[in-house]
């Protein structure tokens, strides 16, 4: 099928209702988008010794993200060379090799072949099968920022530097508020019935949901003030191929604005020290904090402070990471970690989890709000009138393409990239044309065949 029509209309906004559901959109998304572009697999800090794994998917490939006794990350297909056995059948641990459950060769925790049973007998031994140079798959291409850990699958993927681009000023906020960095907890993970790209959108910069869809936590009075009111002073960003939105904070010095938002004096010592004065100006200056926020394709953010307490001042801010891992066109596997400052104090760290775990999470207020429009819309998207309908996907734009609001200017804002006060869907917009300039690209002939390489 030809879909050059849906990837027009999508660049001007509207968007046809079946992409939320629709089984040749979804192939072609896992041939011309998860196909090349970086995603997200792991934080270092969930692999902080030698030997330490997690297991983690990118569509139907599964990887062993391990630390090798060098201490280098690597991301390994997790499919034994000699007859295709998932190696490695744990979702993490710590080991120095994986033995091959079905007939027990066994691999270092770089990939190299160590073990082969029967070596002499069965092949002739190094003569007749050479171990050396023999390693488990690697994942075409691998890069951290801040601890986080992508994979491509495309060994000519462009520098992950690059595809963050300006989005690296937002990603401070979230995974570097001291020199260490943060460590991760979980992840929690459940399938939802929705589309991978629904969650994306919302993150990126859905603040127009949040007084319809989360009435009843406002209502609970889980938020300082009535949650409405803040979200449409605050701005969606879109910098590098990521982009969210903020909260207007009050009145008041850097140190009171981030006191506000619930950090001990000691975390706001480190943020000064570790941001730029670029970074401190957001915040200080403008009055702006991050919120949630989205990664192109299928990675998101949330930064926000609830209430400690029932009818308490006192607020406990949170950070969770999130992936929206695609299962088919209608369900999408949720993995979501909590993350927080690795030099906050025990008993901070105990508290933002449970601000985290009362929000997000599988049992989160927010989570269980969100997914059942999520579900719905995809059951929706599936029928034959779906495939009639075009949806208004255009807000903060006039008839004319004008925009209702004007970015602000580098007087009102300090940071990088396009910045908005109110709602608008620019953001949404802004990762849809993305995907649209991927699945209009077809990709280059299938990578050469390995049999193994050498570390
Ligand atoms: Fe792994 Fe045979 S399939 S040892
Ligand atoms: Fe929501």
């Amino acid at each position: 099928t030809d879909h050059s029509s849906v990837l027009q209309d999508v660049r001007q906004g509207m968007i046809p209702a079946h992409i939320y559901n629709d089984k040749e959109i979804f192939e072609l998304e896992k041939e011309r988008l998860f196909s090349r572009s970086w995603l997200f697999v792991a934080h270092e800090s969930e692999v902080p010794d030698a030997g330490d794994y997690v297991v983690r998917r990118v569509l139907e490939d599964s990887f062993i993200i391990s630390r090798d006794e060098k201490g280098e990350i690597r991301a390994l297909f997790n499919m034994c060379l000699h007859r295709g056995m998932q190696v490695c059948r744990a979702e993490m641990g710590n080991a120095s090799h994986f033995r091959c459950p079905y007939h027990g060769w066994s691999y270092r925790n770089d990939g190299r072949i160590v073990g082969l049973p029967f070596h002499k007998e069965a092949f002739g031994g190094e003569e007749g099968f050479r171990k050396k140079g023999q390693t488990l798959l690697p994942a075409p291409s691998l890069a951290t920022y801040n601890g986080l850990i992508f994979i491509s699958m495309d060994p000519d993927a462009e520098p992950l530097e690059d595809f963050l681009g300006d989005f690296k000023f937002y990603l401070d906020y979230y995974t570097k508020q001291s020199a260490d960095g943060i460590e991760l907890r979980g992840p929690q993970r459940w399938r939802v019935k929705a589309n991978w790209k629904i969650g994306a959108e919302n993150f990126a910069g859905d603040m127009y949901h949040t007084p319809q869809t989360h009435t009843s936590v406002v209502e609970i009075g889980l938020f300082r003030e009535p949650k409405a009111e803040k979200r449409k002073d605050g701005t969606t960003y879109w910098a590098g191929n990521g982009g969210g939105t903020t909260y207007k904070l009050p009145e008041g010095s850097l140190e009171d604005r981030l006191r506000y938002v619930g950090y001990p004096d000691e975390m706001i010592g480190r943020m000064k020290e570790q941001w730029t004065q670029q970074q401190l100006d957001v915040v200080g200056k403008d009055g702006f904090m991050v919120s949630a926020a989205s990664l192109f394709p299928n990675m998101s953010f949330v930064h926000n402070w609830p209430r400690v307490e029932e009818g308490s001042d006192e607020v406990l801010p949170f950070i969770s990471i999130r992936m929206w891992q695609p299962i088919s066109e209608n369900e999408t596997e949720v993995l979501s970690w909590f993350a927080v400052d690795k030099n906050a104090s025990e008993e901070y760290k105990a508290l933002s989890y449970k601000a985290y775990l009362m929000c997000f999470g599988s049992g989160g207020m927010f989570e269980q709000d969100d997914v059942e429009n999520w579900v719905s819309l995809t059951n929706t998207a599936a029928g034959s009138m779906a495939r009639r309908l075009l949806l208004n996907g255009r807000m903060g734009l006039l008839e004319d393409g004008q925009n209702v609001v004007e970015p602000l200017t580098a007087e009102e804002y300090s940071g990088p990239g396009s910045t908005r006060i109110g709602y608008s869907e620019y953001n949404q917009r802004e990762l849809l044309f993305r995907w649209a300039d991927h699945l209009e690209r077809p990709v280059q002939a299938a990578a050469q065949l390995h049999v193994g390489i050498d570390p």
